[in-house]
């Protein structure tokens, strides 16, 4: 009886159980039975769009609508997706969603809601282009969240939002042309990388605000326009690194940054740097381990120096920048500073205001924390100065075409008036000076030498010519005329014969020899 009983009850629910199965197959059609998607056996959704022009609305309404049963979205090469609002929230067994290659991507708010009961998911955007990120548009337990070379046109406030449980939130070459303020608003996540890209002309003041990053927040080769004070709240990292970037002017306290470990800044290009830009980044204060009492060997400076953590600054160019620009926690970072590219022509009046203005900012520092009252101005205790090494600072020698040289290398060769440059300088003029005297004294010489020749070259004839007129010596015209030769080494030399006509040549001759004519 007990068995009959058993086998017509579980006939009957059997029946009940494939008419009703029976049904929901006949009757409800989904996304997967419809071009250009497709569902396997795991609950797989594949979508390729193969036509030119096709527009995908994945939604949970209509006979297209997306199966609750989900466990993976893939949509490849579609040039217009449209994510409808929640359609992700009913899939409690959804692990993956990859969106690749589309051209125009649509969400909605909570595109990205998931559901609450859904174990952790992944969600990848790559190489597409979305117009509007709109707010809240992630929900829930969501595992990574990766956009690989996305253009935004508009991230909006709250954009990223409403994250539990994140690991890790990545950013890699996504250009984004606007960021509204607040866009990063209010979550936990293990890592926040931004790798690359651009986050647009202005970072607006809390557009990362009040992120608790566990791990590593790292901003690698993004390039930023106007960075705003307090544009990056950010608390508890373990590592910061902001490295390779490029910013055309980061404001005062741009970072807010609460650090648990080492800060790195390293090879990045600042336009014009604001009083204090990196004064915002410190230590947690109660993490930071306190000064061990059984390290009692080290001496007074270092037993200060133990509860403070690394602030490798390294390797940066700056282009303009004031007393204060450079200023650390002193506090709570032991900064490093290496490799300060000033990227200005070097000058030798400006090099050690530049170098003051980075090292000595005593006076601001002071002046900044006066005008905070509410916070207690931190006692200025002496602090250990930062280890200058030659290379420590940099400037373009602009004779060399630009080329960095270390403000020593430049001040010793152009600078210094004790300098090599200026006692070459001397002696360069000195050979010329000498030079010049030697030159004159030699032509003065000459001329002198030739004055005295000159007085030889007309002879006076040594010997008196045996044959000279009679007429008590007088060469007159007769004698010329008179056939009588004259002797020949009597020479005149006279430029213009006819200009000499009258005039009268009085010739002594003196003779001392014995007469051969007969008085
Ligand atoms: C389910 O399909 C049956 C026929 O197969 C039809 O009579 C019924 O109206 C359908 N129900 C719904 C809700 O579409
Ligand atoms: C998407 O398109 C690219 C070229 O446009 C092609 O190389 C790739 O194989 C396509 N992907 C899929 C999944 O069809
Ligand atoms: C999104 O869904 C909620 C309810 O689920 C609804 O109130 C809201 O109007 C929807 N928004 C859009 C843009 O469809
Ligand atoms: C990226 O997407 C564009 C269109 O959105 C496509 O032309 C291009 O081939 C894609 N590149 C890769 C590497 O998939
Ligand atoms: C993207 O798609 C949306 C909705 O279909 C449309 O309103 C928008 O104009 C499209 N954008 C571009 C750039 O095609
Ligand atoms: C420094 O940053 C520039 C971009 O700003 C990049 O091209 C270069 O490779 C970086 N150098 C190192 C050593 O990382
Ligand atoms: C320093 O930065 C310059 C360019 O910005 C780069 O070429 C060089 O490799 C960097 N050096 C180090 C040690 O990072
Ligand atoms: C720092 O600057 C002040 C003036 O602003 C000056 O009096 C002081 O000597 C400087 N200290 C050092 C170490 O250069």
């Amino acid at each position: 009886m007990g068995a009959t009983k058993y086998v017509l009850g579980s006939a009957i629910l059997g029946l009940f159980w494939s008419s009703l199965l029976k049904g929901v197959l006949t009757n409800s059609t989904s996304r997967c039975d419809y071009p250009p998607c497709s569902c396997d056996h795991y609950g797989r959704l594949t979508c390729d769009c193969k036509e030119e022009g096709e527009e995908l609305i994945l939604t949970t309404e209509g006979d297209r609508r997306l199966s609750p049963h989900t466990s993976r979205i893939v949509v490849n090469n579609c040039s217009s997706v449209i994510l409808m609002n929640s359609s992700l929230a009913s899939m409690t067994g959804l692990r993956s969603v990859d969106l690749v290659n589309v051209a125009n991507l649509s969400l909605a708010r909570q595109s990205f809601e998931l559901s609450s009961h859904s174990a952790r998911t992944r969600i990848s955007v790559r190489n597409s282009s979305i117009d509007v990120m709109p707010s809240f548009v992630f929900r829930g337990d969501v595992e990574a969240i990766t956009f690989e070379n996305v253009r935004i046109g508009q991230l909006s406030a709250f954009s990223f939002a409403n994250l539990v449980h994140t690991d890790t939130l990545r950013l890699e070459n996504c250009r984004i042309e606007t960021t509204e303020a607040q866009a990063f608003k209010k979550f936990d996540v293990g890592y926040l990388h931004v790798i690359g890209g651009t986050f647009g002309d202005q970072v607006p003041s809390r557009t990362m605000n009040d992120i608790e990053v566990y791990h590593k927040f790292m901003l690698d080769g993004v390039r930023m326009g106007v960075v705003r004070s307090d544009a990056f709240i950010v608390r508890s990292p373990r590592t910061v690194a902001i490295q390779n970037c490029a910013i055309d002017t980061l404001e005062s306290e741009a970072f807010d940054v609460t650090a648990h470990g080492a800060v790195i800044v390293k090879n990045n290009t600042f336009g014009s740097i604001g009083v204090g830009a990196f004064l915002g980044i410190r230590a947690d204060r109660e993490i930071r381990p306190p000064p061990s009492s059984s390290s009692s060997s080290s001496s007074s400076s270092s037993t200060a120096a133990i509860g403070l953590h690394d602030l490798i600054f390294k390797n940066n160019s700056v282009s303009n920048f004031e007393e204060g620009s450079l200023m650390f926690d002193r506090t709570s970072f032991r900064p490093e500073l290496d490799n300060l590219l000033v990227a200005q022509a070097c000058d030798c009046q400006m090099l050690p205001v530049w170098k003051n203005n980075v090292l000595n900012y005593t006076n601001v520092y002071s002046r900044l924390y006066a005008r905070q009252n509410s916070l207690v101005p931190p006692t200025l205790q002496p602090q250990e100065p930062i280890n200058e090494t030659p290379e420590t600072f940099l400037c373009l020698d602009a004779r060399v075409e630009g080329v960095p040289t270390s403000f020593t290398d430049y001040e010793a060769r152009h600078c210094s008036l004790g300098g090599s440059m200026l006692v070459f300088i001397l002696i360069t003029v000195a050979v010329l000076v000498a030079l010049i005297v030697g030159v004159c004294l030699i032509v003065w010489c000459c001329r002198k030498r030739r004055r005295n020749n000159r007085k030889k070259w007309i002879s006076v004839p040594t010997n008196a010519p045996d044959v000279v007129s009679k007429k008590n010596g007088v060469i007159g015209r007769e004698a010329a005329t008179s056939g009588t030769p004259v002797d020949s080494r009597i020479t005149m030399v006279v430029p213009d014969g006819r200009l000499y006509r009258e005039t009268e040549f009085h010739v002594i001759v003196e003779k001392a020899e014995p007469l051969t004519t007969e008085l």
